[in-house]
């Protein structure tokens, strides 16, 4: 399976970052999301990321030129139908990415491979709202894309072989490492990662440290790069909850019980950075605590 052409539905975080990394690695890239705007703003962002790769002398202004060549905003969902790969990077939310599917399915080419960047989400069940379950795998990236190193791979119960090599080799040539996790809730980081998180949440809940006090900790006391609750507002606070939901909905085990505080935060409004404000306040120039 030769794979040249990728769509990538949402161009969020995740999606603008994955297009970068395809566009970069010399894949033909079509950008989708249901709000046309954002297509255009993840492009711009997209110029000024490798803009300051050129800076840097990591890469020429002719690969930035051919890269961004690739990179084609597309605004219409069944356009991406025919592609080799597709790859939904919508929120998370499983009724959002099944009408994705839906939306898809009249318009998919026969050998069109079908993939979710979903982080938690049953692989098995979102494969069988489509016509193709065995074309259709769980490609889990990283956020920040460009930077992590990580790409989790999930297969359905239906997922065939040549499904999975066939997307383990674009892992390879987008220069990442791929992990193999089973279709369990979450998989494998975030099944550790947002219980981590959580418990950071219920540490600043229960009043054993302030904001800063709990990601000091962690930053030094661990290595970590960012605290938990940096991190979390990195996520996005209702991704993290989405993600506790899933694992304890599919895992049914109080350990994995949100942290009420979460929730609140959630419903406030206050999702972390890409609402300028969660654990942090990112209005000014420094972020500043919430608590
Ligand atoms: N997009 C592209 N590049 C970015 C970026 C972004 N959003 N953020 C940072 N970078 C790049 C910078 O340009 C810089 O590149 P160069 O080395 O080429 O200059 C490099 O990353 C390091 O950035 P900084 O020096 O600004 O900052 P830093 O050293 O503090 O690193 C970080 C930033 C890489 C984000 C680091 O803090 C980190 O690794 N944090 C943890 C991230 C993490 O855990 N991610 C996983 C989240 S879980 C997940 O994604 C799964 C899920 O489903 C929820």
């Amino acid at each position: 399976m030769e794979i040249t052409s990728v769509g990538v539905v949402g161009a969020g975080q995740m999606g603008s970052g994955i297009a970068q990394v395809f566009a970069v690695a010399g894949y033909d890239v079509f950008l989708n999301d249901i709000d046309p705007a954002q297509i255009e703003a993840a492009i711009a962002g997209i110029g000024e990321n490798l803009e300051r790769q050129v800076e840097k002398d990591r890469m020429t202004a002719e690969e930035k030129a051919a890269a961004m060549a690739r990179l084609n905003a597309e605004p219409d969902l069944p356009a991406l139908g025919p592609l080799d790969l597709v790859i939904e990077s919508a929120t998370e939310r499983e009724e959002i990415k099944r009408a994705i599917f839906d939306g898809l399915k009249p318009h998919l080419g026969t050998q069109t491979l079908l993939t979710t960047n979903t982080s938690s989400i049953s692989i098995t069940r979102l494969a069988s709202s489509t016509d193709r379950p065995e074309r259709f795998m769980g490609l889990h990236f990283m956020n920040p894309v460009p930077v992590m190193q990580l790409v989790e791979l999930i297969r359905g119960i239906a997922t065939d072989e040549a499904t999975f090599q066939a997307v383990r080799a674009v892992v390879e040539r987008l220069g990442k490492t791929h992990a193999t996790a089973e279709d369990f809730p979450a998989f494998i980081v975030n099944r550790i990662l947002l219980p981590m998180i959580n418990e950071a949440v219920y540490t600043l809940y229960e009043g054993v440290g302030s904001v800063e006090s709990i990601d000091t900790a962690m930053k030094l006391g661990t290595r970590h790069p960012m605290g938990p609750l940096e991190l979390a507002d990195f996520i996005g606070l209702d991704t993290c909850l989405a993600i506790m939901n899933v694992l304890h909905d599919g895992l049914a085990d109080t350990k994995y019980r949100p942290c009420p505080l979460l929730v609140k935060y959630v419903e406030a409004g206050w999702l972390g950075r890409k609402s300028s404000r969660g654990f942090y306040d990112y209005r000014g120039e420094v972020p500043v605590p919430t608590r």
